[in-house]
């Protein structure tokens, strides 16, 4: 289909080359006004770097991006690239302005004479309320620093759907969000692309948000277009699968959860209680807790475990860890690890080479501060088996994908004999072929003896892979928590106060 008319944007041939690795190899990709369009591939397939150069945010090698008009007339790229809105994989905002400033910033740049306050603060308001009613009217003037994670991407997100774009491009935009959001921004779309003839490129490894929200996919593998705009409905899951080069949902029975974990006499001694008011959850050896729900709730257990906690409200015992996890630090020399679900922020050391991202808490845990001699080989075995292709150790982590970058982070506790391993959203970002891969390394770290304490958004990976799952109302209370045996989605649901 290369017929041009009602095209927001074309793409023909591209190619883009950083030094000597080419990582656009001609790729072919048309967006249709009012279509939701679903942009697939797996870690490094070039997806992200194709949304950087229909922004202009990089540069090509070689091919065309042409843009056009609703009478199927081609714009100037400046032009065209004006109609273009974007939520990148990683937040961009400016945490010492406002939120409303931050949301206002595109129509700023789009010549509005003079940067009215109430005016921004207005837009931002209608922008921020089609997601969220309260967060819209409480946090207006907050400083985008002293929010959370997931309350910068609704930020991101509003940013995108006010500035009156023709064409958003979304790449992952509900990695952060709860079921809840996730929910009310697609029906946000479907109404912005219904009405107004929206265009949305939607990028995620979510396969089942892929299907509920688009209606045409193409999927990219290795810096080539090998599905050029199909219905989405026409393709299995595991045709999209194989088509991103990846292996087909696995053997069930490699997956298995253990019905009963063998558990030595010591186990209770080294269980790990922890406690808030009225409430006391024991976690013995081995066992593997989800955490769902809204993110406050999730956010204080977390914190009370990787010892970054401001308040005492929750405690943490284990024989030999007196009182409280005292900071992050203290946490890691105990044998907690922590996986940040913030990896922009604070998980990826961005000046240092990868194998310094790798190494970074075997060497605190181990109390060496200097790359050893063998811990190039180790570097390597971690990256093979998280299957990273990188063309050197001793590259910078933004030379590799977002999912990929995600990966040097559960590189990072890989392998090192834990306590209690800490995990927020630690798949975020990563293709299905590579979650599989990491569900079962956690089940190994599990059955080696850890105690894995796992927050995701995404309940159905909590429900395939957890022991338990504790459960956090949309206020941050614990509203119960779940046994295996009677697991199910919509208990989550209810409990989690996340039914839409
Ligand atoms: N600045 C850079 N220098 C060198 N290589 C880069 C750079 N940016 C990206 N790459 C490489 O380009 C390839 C494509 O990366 P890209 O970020 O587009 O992947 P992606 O499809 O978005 O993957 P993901 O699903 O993990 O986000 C990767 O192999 C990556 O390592
Ligand atoms: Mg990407």
């Amino acid at each position: 289909m290369s017929d041009t008319s009602g095209n927001v944007v074309l793409v023909r041939g591209l190619t883009k080359s950083y030094g000597a690795t080419t990582v656009l190899k001609g790729v072919d990709f048309s967006v249709a006004r009012g279509e939701v369009h679903a942009l697939l591939g797996g870690n490094g397939a070039g997806k992200s770097t194709m949304i950087r150069i229909i922004t202009g945010a990089a540069s090509k090698n070689d091919g065309d991006v042409r843009f056009f008009d609703s009478n199927g007339r081609e714009r100037s790229e400046a032009e065209g690239r004006a109609k273009v809105a974007v939520v990148h994989q990683e937040l961009a905002l400016l945490p010492h302005m406002t939120v409303a400033e931050n949301i206002a910033l595109p129509h700023h740049r789009k010549g509005t004479r003079l940067f009215k306050r109430s005016v921004a603060a207005m837009r931002a308001f209608e922008a921020l309320r089609m997601i969220d009613e309260e967060f819209a009217a409480t946090s207006l003037h907050r400083l985008v620093g002293s929010l959370t994670l997931h309350e910068g991407q609704m930020v991101e997100i509003a940013r995108a759907l006010s500035s009156g774009a023709e064409l958003i491009l979304l790449d992952e935009p509900t990695a952060n969000l709860t079921a809840l959001e996730t929910e009310r921004l697609f029906a946000v779309l479907r109404k912005l692309t219904r009405e107004n003839g929206l265009s949305v490129v939607f990028v995620s490894h979510r396969m089942k948000e892929i299907r509920q929200i688009a209606n045409v996919c193409t999927i990219i593998r290795d810096g080539r277009t090998v599905v050029d705009r199909q219905t989405i409905n026409e393709l299995s899951d595991v045709a999209i699968v194989e088509k991103m080069g990846q292996v087909a949902a696995s053997h069930p029975e490699e997956f298995a959860r253990p019905s009963a974990r063998v558990l030595d006499a010591t186990a209770e001694r080294d269980s790990i209680t922890l406690q808030e008011q009225g409430f006391t959850l024991e976690l013995r050896p081995g066992t593997i807790l989800g955490v769902a729900g809204a993110p406050s709730g999730p956010a204080a257990l977390i914190a009370s475990l990787t010892g970054a906690a401001r308040t005492k409200r929750w405690t943490v015992a284990r024989a030999g860890w007196s009182g409280r996890l005292q900071s992050p630090r203290k946490a890691a020399r105990l044998g907690a690890g922590y996986i940040t679900g913030d990896r922009s922020h604070k998980g990826i050391l961005h000046s240092l080479p990868i194998i310094d991202n790798i190494m970074a808490s075997r060497r605190i845990v181990r109390g060496t501060a200097i790359a050893g001699g063998s811990e190039g080989a180790e570097c390597f075995e971690l990256l093979k088996a998280l299957k990273v292709k990188a063309a050197s150790v001793w590259d910078l982590p933004n030379t590799l994908s977002g999912g990929t970058q995600q990966k040097l982070l559960i590189a990072r506790w890989l392998g090192i004999p834990s306590r209690l391993l800490v995990l927020e959203e630690p798949t975020r970002g990563v293709d299905i072929g590579t979650k599989r891969e990491i569900y079962q390394l956690i089940r190994q770290m599990a059955a080696s003896g850890t105690v894995i304490v796992w927050w995701s958004t995404e309940n159905v990976e909590l429900l395939e892979v957890c022991d338990r799952i504790v459960a956090f109302d949309t206020e941050g209370r614990c509203a119960g928590v779940l046994e295996q045996d009677v697991f199910s989605e919509e208990k989550l649901v209810t409990l989690t106060g996340m039914a839409a």
